[in-house]
Formats: C-alpha cells, sequence, structure tokens
C-alpha cells in the first residue's frame, strides 16, 4: 500500500487554496478537500486540483440510506478522486451500496474508506446520546470489521489504532490517520498525537496533516520534513 502524507486543504475560499498550492513548485502533494471548502467551492474546486495534478481524498463523510449512497458516490467517483469516505455507523448494507456505487464503468474505483467513531465522540457521550454499550476501542474494532467485510478499502482510525485495526482486519486494509504533530509542534485542539516518524512505525498508511503545514512559515519545508520522517 503506497505509504504516503496528505495534506488537510481547510481552508475556505479557492483563492486562498490555490494560492496555498502554488508554493508547491515541485511536488504534486496529495491533499485532502473536506465540508468546508466543499461546500463554498463545488465540484469545479475538485476539478480544478485534479487538474494541476494532485491525487485528491475527498472527506465528505457520507450517511444515508443504501439507495442515496449508491448513487450520491457515483457522481463523487465520477470527479476521478482517490479517496472517498463515508460512515460506518450508516451499516453493512449501505457500505455495499457504496462500494457498487463508486465502481466505476472501467472497474476502477476511488480507495472508499470508513470513519468509526467520531474522534470527538467520547465513551460517556457514546453510551448515552447513542445507547452504544462496550468500550470505544470494541466499537471502533467491530466497525473496522464491517467495513472491510463489505468491501471497503480501510478506515480513518488514529495511529495508535492503526495496528489493531490491521491485526483484525488484514495489512493490506489502509488506515488513514490524522492527528499528527512535529515533536516541537503545537498540538492545537487535538488530543492523542503522534509524529510522523512515531506513525510510521505503528503501521500508519497514510498520515493527514493540516495545521502543522498549512500554518507552518515554510509550508514546503514542512511538507518535506513529514514526508521525510514518514515515508523517507
Ligand atoms: O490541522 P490538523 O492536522 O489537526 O488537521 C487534521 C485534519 O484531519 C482536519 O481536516 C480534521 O478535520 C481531520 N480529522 C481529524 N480527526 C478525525 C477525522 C478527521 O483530525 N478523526
Amino acid at each position: 500500500m503506497g505509504k504516503d502524507v496528505i495534506i488537510a486543504l481547510d481552508f475556505d475560499t479557492r483563492e486562498k487554496t490555490l494560492a496555498f498550492l502554488e508554493q508547491f513548485t515541485e511536488e504534486k502533494p496529495f491533499v485532502k478537500i473536506g465540508m468546508e471548502l466543499y461546500y463554498a467551492e463545488g465540484p469545479a474546486i475538485v476539478r480544478e486540483i485534479k487538474a494541476r495534478g494532485h491525487k485528491i481524498f475527498l472527506d465528505l463523510k457520507l450517511h444515508d440510506i443504501p439507495n442515496t449512497i449508491k448513487k450520491a458516490m457515483a457522481v463523487l467517483s465520477g470527479l476521478e478522486v482517490d479517496m472517498l469516505n463515508l460512515h460506518a455507523a450508516g451499516t453493512k448494507a449501505m457500505m455495499e451500496a457504496a462500494v457498487e456505487g463508486v465502481t466505476r464503468p472501467d472497474g476502477s474505483r476511488p480507495l472508499l474508506i470508513a470513519v468509526t467513531q467520531l474522534t470527538s465522540t467520547s465513551q460517556e457521550r457514546m453510551e448515552r446520546d447513542l445507547l452504544i454499550e462496550g468500550t470505544l476501542e470494541h466499537v471502533v474494532m467491530h466497525y473496522a470489521r464491517c467495513a472491510a467485510e463489505a468491501g471497503l478499502a480501510g478506515v480513518v482510525c488514529s495511529p495508535l489504532e492503526a495496528g489493531m485495526v490491521h491485526e483484525a482486519c488484514g495489512t493490506d486494509f489502509v488506515t488513514v490517520t490524522p492527528g499528527v504533530r512535529f515533536a516541537d509542534g503545537d498540538v492545537g485542539d487535538q488530543v492523542r498525537v503522534t509524529t510522523p516518524a512515531r506513525a510510521k512505525e505503528l503501521g500508519s498508511d497514510y498520515i493527514v496533516v493540516g495545521r502543522p503545514i498549512t500554518q507552518a512559515a515554510d509550508p514546503v519545508g514542512a511538507y518535506r520534513k513529514c514526508a521525510a520522517e514518514f515515508i523517507g
């Protein structure tokens, strides 16, 4: 599985996004477009960034009835993105429909990744608000297994969970891991963080890095440092 650093383009306009990307004159980083940028600029921004030669993870976390998901996934897959995601909580039937929808007429498809429990959901809130019993870790691993059984390519998880996910679902099952910080960097609002080097040791396949690169005084230098530690 191709190890790579994915830069989270958490910007709210096309102008800010392109100004950021224009700093990269030598490499074409894999980038993540999330809800903020997609809802602000629509599919045009995806096409534009793709045309510039970047791989794209479209992070829209879909969750709806299977028929709607199948059709929505077909539309998003048609944007020629490289990675898409959905909520495993939508059930295996929804995930199977998504796999069908995401598969292009030529048989190719982007990597389809599941969100298990959001990292913002605590054990207490999961029990109280969602009425789900069991440990958070058990629930995350169960959702990961369901995603694998439904034919998904992997999950978004913490680097600290990557080893367990690979044990349960196989080494080819992709782990995409946010919560990465440089050893001497700002943690921000992330709680459980790991360095790019540690994420590599723990077996992450892709790390998603936002502010340590986008807010750096030298974003290209920060990206290169990240890639050298993680892939290097
Ligand atoms: O700036 P930072 O490196 O914290 O950005 C991490 C990115 O990964 C953000 O786009 C955030 O929404 C996303 N993400 C996360 N934790 C998750 C899922 C996604 O930080 N569990």
